[in-house]
């Protein structure tokens, strides 16, 4: 897919309307992908000579291909964002120094059971962008939507691998369940902080205090932070819970369809 053209005419509030609490926080999501999905792929690869079945070793294939692949396009785009002012650089620079540092105090395991926990939150943004127009609307820019419907399509497909890797070597339900806790307040916390330091840093903004305070004001109504996607959210708390019991085929089989036409080839991802 060619996104060059269209990053290159990125406008700095990117989001629907030109909302500017929305396109910090997207750029500041966009942000944490590359060094992000590079953990996942590093979590998942070192367990590799532990998995015995198959099918599950070709997921994992598939996986790391498809990570590999967003966090290249991201980085185009986080190019595009650091030229426009946010701090995207910055905010690399500490998620790579913070996964360094946690990758050498943590197990496989724990390493695994943070990147399922995470993969429950790219699979539920996924979901959203999948299911509500509205949710798609935010996002504004077509070239934008269009690069993160993809993105979303395949956090789809592969929102079970890391789950089952992690269940393939033996993580346990409690570790899995405290872990997403713990994933929620750094999420919480992290993309707060991160957005706030992101728009105090942005200069024209102090230009429009009354447009950023409505820009504040309309995020709680966000879809994204809707109740919806909450209730999406807490089902991976449950024990027992499968990323698949959530069926998605249907949505991925249409969304393929539309941004591939009939010749685009489903992946040989297990999603059943
Ligand atoms: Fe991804
Ligand atoms: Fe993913």
């Amino acid at each position: 897919m060619e996104f060059d053209r269209w990053v290159a005419d990125l406008p700095k509030y990117f989001a629907a309307d030109g909302d500017i609490a929305m396109s910090h926080v997207l750029a500041v999501l966009s942000s944490t992908f590359p060094e992000g999905e590079k953990f996942f792929v590093r979590s998942v690869a070192a367990v590799r000579d532990q998995i015995t079945d198959p099918a599950l070793l070709a997921d994992v294939e598939g996986f790391i291909g498809q990570e590999e692949m967003h966090g290249r396009e991201h980085q185009v785009l986080n190019d595009r964002l650091a030229e426009l002012g946010y701090p995207t650089r910055g905010i690399d620079s500490y998620v790579r120094g913070l996964y360094w540092v946690r990758e050498r105090i943590q197990t496989k395991k724990v390493n695994l059971a943070f990147t399922a926990a995470l993969e429950h939150y790219t699979a539920t943004l996924a979901e959203l962008l999948l299911t509500d127009e509205a949710a798609r609307q935010a996002v504004g820019k077509a070239g934008a939507r269009d690069m993160l419907t993809w993105h979303a399509l395949e956090e789809s497909e592969h929102k079970a691998v890391a789950y089952d890797v992690y269940k393939a070597v033996g993580g346990g339900e409690v570790m899995r369940i405290f872990v997403m806790l713990l994933t929620d307040l750094l999420f919480i916390f992290e993309t707060s902080i991160m957005g706030v330091i992101s728009m105090a840093m942005d200069r024209e903004i102090r230009r429009h205090p009354l447009k950023l305070a409505r820009s504040l004001a309309r995020l709680p109504q966000s879809p994204f932070v809707s109740l919806r996607a909450m209730r999406i959210l807490a089902q991976y708390h449950r024990p027992g819970f499968h990323p698949n019991d959530r069926d998605t085929r249907q949505l991925i089989a249409e969304w393929r369809q539309a941004l591939f036409g009939p010749q685009g080839e489903l992946t040989s991802l297990r999603v059943s």
